[in-house]
């Protein structure tokens, strides 16, 4: 296949990128993004501040420009992301009673994954909840410090009921190394989730690499996840500098894993990054495929 999307199609695997609403206008961006990518995740559109900037007041624009584009042009959509401590409006992170707490999160859940209900194919409903460092335990965030633990189940549970027909994501960044504290912490919650019918469907990595690229157990840490009885998904790939061999690799760890079902580049071109001067994606700031586009189209 001569696209991405198609290339990994071909082994039923999506190949996405991370799209922002405000360069849906941008001709170049467009139509790299419509030729080559199967599924699109929002940058920050369907975030807190984005969705519920204050209380019960829900707005879609944004999130829905980028549906809408999704819908027209017959891409898959992923939801990022229904809880996170980033990006999350002051009037939530100022909470300090857990029963109000407890109605504002589920009530922001069911209402965006509601809205959304039927075109998402995988939400991430939590986003980045354990800390970095050894403890292997979650991170302090207004969630679990007024809640407890047990917020992540209760928000999986009631992103079930909003939308059944989504697969059910728990996202982080620095799982990818299967030595790793943070690793092993998400790994166990997914084994207790699994083995006491909580409603998780996934584990998506999101593969923010530096120069090396990913860590050389990375396909051992997406085997073990996926025989946890979860898909794993690659949810905002970018590699420090694009080394091809280092694309390559980390396509290859996927494709070596039939459960891991798709991977997301976190951004289209160089100069959509997130990472600044990193240059960590596969189109240059001309629009042009780089070296280590060529690498991932043979490998896919
Ligand atoms: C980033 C966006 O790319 C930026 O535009 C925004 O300013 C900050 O958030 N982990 C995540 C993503 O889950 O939501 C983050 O996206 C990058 C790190």
């Amino acid at each position: 296949a001569s696209t991405l999307g198609a290339a990994a199609a071909q082994s039923g695997r999506y190949f996405g990128a991370a799209v922002a609403a405000g360069k849906l206008g941008d001709t170049q961006y467009t139509t790299i993004l419509n030729r080559e990518f199967g599924s699109i995740t929002a940058e920050n559109e369907m975030k807190w501040d984005s969705t519920e900037p204050s209380r019960n007041n829900f707005t879609f624009g944004n999130g829905d420009r980028i549906a809408n584009h999704a819908r027209a042009q017959g891409k898959l959509l992923r939801g990022h992301t229904l809880v996170w401590h980033g990006q999350l409006p002051g009037w939530v992170s100022s909470i300090r009673d857990a029963n109000t707490l407890r109605g504002v999160m589920n009530n922001h859940i069911t209402q965006v994954a509601g809205h959304y209900r039927g075109q998402i194919h995988s939400w991430d409903v939590v986003n980045e909840a354990f800390a970095d460092g050894n403890s292997g335990q979650l991170r302090s965030s207004v969630f679990r410090d007024v809640l407890g633990t047990g917020f992540i189940e209760e928000a999986f549970r009631t992103a079930r009921a909003a939308d059944p027909g989504a697969k059910l994501c728990y996202n982080d960044y620095n799982i990818e190394d299967w030595n790793a504290a943070k690793t092993q912490g998400v790994y166990r919650m997914v084994r207790d989730f699994k083995a006491r019918g909580v409603p998780i469907d996934c584990v998506g990595l999101q593969s923010h690499f530096g120069n090396g690229g990913a860590p050389s157990n990375f396909q051992t840490t997406l085997s073990s996840l996926a025989a946890l009885g979860v898909d794993v998904q690659l949810t905002e790939l970018d590699i420090s500098q694009a080394a091809p061999n280092a694309y390559a690799n980390t396509v290859r760890a996927c494709l070596n894993v039939p459960r891991c079902k798709g991977i997301t580049t976190w951004g289209v071109r160089d100069s959509d990054s997130w990472r600044g001067n990193d240059n960590p994606l596969l189109f240059d700031r001309s629009g042009n495929k780089k070296q280590a586009y060529d690498a991932v189209l043979t490998v896919l």
